[in-house]
């Protein structure tokens, strides 16, 4: 359907115009509200107007920065358009782009890395200040002005209530047949006003299907015609593969044991290359009919769609490879009744990830060997992308689970370190560990008994006999102590690959 055509709001008619005549709206220190959660469902013109029109004022000396707020991470249309001419002060609540995270750790750009479900209740308790306008992409706008949401719901619902302003892109590159897709829960309060969330299965509509907006705060209607920016999947290689037949044997073990019913519990699987790989072992794997309450539906899912293995899922957003984001456009009609995308303070909401009683499986940067887990930097200060949901999820998951290579950087890092160099999770928080040396259940473990597990199971061979050699050491110097540490050792492993580029001696 042509974008005019999908613009059936009558009051709308006079608002159409440019991304530059948008854009040229927004003022000067606003925090702006963009729609996007990965590529998925980003506005494609206005934000690339905006930094063309900041770059022009700062070319002329003057000063002209927003607060950019979002989903999740976005596309390069937003956050490295913005961040390369320097026109962000302030960013949350994750990003991904190389640019934004060159500018946040040259220290140019301010971050605020806070867990995906408090974005939304955040924004409305007046801890960011003032949301001043809004800027949301939409698959189309109903006679009634109400929105036909796009491919990620992310925190547009907030957005929308609570902007001054708001510009719509409309989007006719988004598929119609996303319409009837969504769930908007219009039913959470601030405290002491708030009700349980009434779901009790992950595939459950509890709200509605499009979003509400006031017309009357709409400033600008910009038509766009430009498909989502995704990328591509690392390959599966031989580690990802490992990881995955180590989670799918433990799943197995579960099963056996009476843990796991025999299609499991809601699968929650993170961002990346890896989480990708471990899907697609699931695909291959021997359980049936699972679902999924998970955050994004990455390629991975999809293709457990099709193939029948996943009966349902539920997310905030896709985040899909370019072919997959092809399959899934010309077979919409076979997908609307199996995903059900919702706003990103319901997709990981701790009240219903506990419910539920997901299997949380996400990747990190690195696991010490007592179980606490960074997510988030390396070599302790530079960011690398966020905390995301994992947070959300790891804390109230029925499993929670996370997983890397043992070794990053040809061999040079070892993912497992005397201690983390930043912590997004603590050792409460995590009970599985994976690399493609093995796994390591942590649940029921003290300390000490984690740590010879996690030496033992998910070390690399090479850095296996110091991790082993740096615990006994500890263990001497502080015998009977009840997580051991030789503090003035324990970030040396970082610090010598700061001043030599290895991790080994
Ligand atoms: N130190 C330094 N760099 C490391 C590292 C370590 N200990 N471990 C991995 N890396 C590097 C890799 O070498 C790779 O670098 P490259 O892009 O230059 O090749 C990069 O980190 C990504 O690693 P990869 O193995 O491809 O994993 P990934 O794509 O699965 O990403 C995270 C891993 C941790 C960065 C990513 O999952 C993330 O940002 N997680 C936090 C948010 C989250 O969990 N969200 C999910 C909630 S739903």
């Amino acid at each position: 359907m042509p974008t005019f055509d999908r613009i059936q709001y009558p009051g709308f008619q006079d608002k159409i115009m440019t991304a530059e005549q948008a854009a040229a709206l927004i003022p000067e220190h606003a925090n702006v509200g963009m729609s996007g959660f990965t590529g998925s469902g980003a506005p494609k013109e206005v934000p690339l107007a905006l930094a063309k029109r900041i770059e022009e004022l700062h070319a002329q000396g003057k000063e002209f920065k927003i607060g950019l707020w979002t989903g999740a991470s976005t596309a390069p249309e937003i956050d490295g358009a913005l961040a390369k001419v320097n026109g962000i002060n302030m960013r949350m609540p994750y990003q991904s782009d190389p640019i934004a995270r060159q500018r946040i750790n040259e220290g140019s750009m301010q971050y605020c890395d806070i867990h995906l479900s408090h974005v939304a209740q955040f924004v409305w308790f007046g801890f960011y200040g003032k949301l001043n306008v809004a800027v949301v992409e939409v698959t189309g706008v109903l006679p009634d002005g109400r929105l036909i949401p796009s491919t990620s719901v992310g925190n547009n619902k907030t957005w929308l209530e609570q902007a001054d302003m708001i510009i719509l892109e409309v989007n006719d590159r988004q598929s119609m047949g996303l319409a009837g897709m969504h769930d908007i829960y219009y039913g959470t309060d601030l405290p002491p006003r708030r009700k349980p969330i009434p779901m009790v299965k992950p595939s459950d509509r509890i709200g509605e299907p499009y979003l509400r907006c006031d017309p009357n705060k709409v400033i600008a209607v910009v038509p766009t015609h430009k498909s989502d920016r995704n990328s591509p999947f690392k390959p599966a290689d031989a580690e990802f593969v490992q990881i995955a037949g180590h989670l799918i044997e433990f799943f197995e073990h579960e099963v056996k044991k009476g843990r796991l019913p025999a299609n499991l519990l809601p699968l929650q699987s993170g961002v990346g290359n890896i989480a990708n790989a471990v899907l697609a072992g699931l695909n291959k794997g021997p359980f049936e009919n699972l679902t999924a309450y998970t955050e994004v539906l990455q390629d991975g899912m999809l293709e457990m769609l099709r193939t029948g293995k996943l009966a349902s899922a539920s997310a905030t957003a896709f985040s899909l490879s370019p072919e997959a984001e092809k399959e899934f456009t010309e077979n919409i009609d076979f997908y609307r009744d199996k995903v059900v995308l919702r706003p990103q303070e319901i997709s990981n909401h701790p009240e219903l990830i506990r419910r539920l009683g997901l299997i949380a499986m996400n990747a990190m940067i690195e696991a010490d060997i007592y179980g606490n887990v960074n997510s988030t930097h390396v070599m302790g200060s530079s960011i690398m992308n966020g905390i995301g949901g994992s947070g959300d999820f790891a804390r109230n998951a029925y499993l929670s689970i996370f997983m890397a290579k043992s070794s990053a950087k040809k061999g040079d890092i070892s993912c497992i370190v005397p201690m983390v160099s930043h912590t997004d999770h603590t050792e409460h928080d995590v009970q599985i560990l994976v690399t493609e040396q093995g796994l390591a259940d942590l649940r029921g473990l003290s300390p000490k008994q984690r740590a010879k597990v996690v030496i033992e199971n998910c070390a690399h061979p090479d850095y296996r006999p110091m991790l082993k050699d740096y615990y006994e050491r500890a263990l001497k110097t502080a015998p009977g102590k009840h997580t051991p540490m030789l503090l003035d050792e324990a970030l040396s492993w970082h610090q010598r690959f700061n001043d030599t580029g290895s991790m080994k001696p």
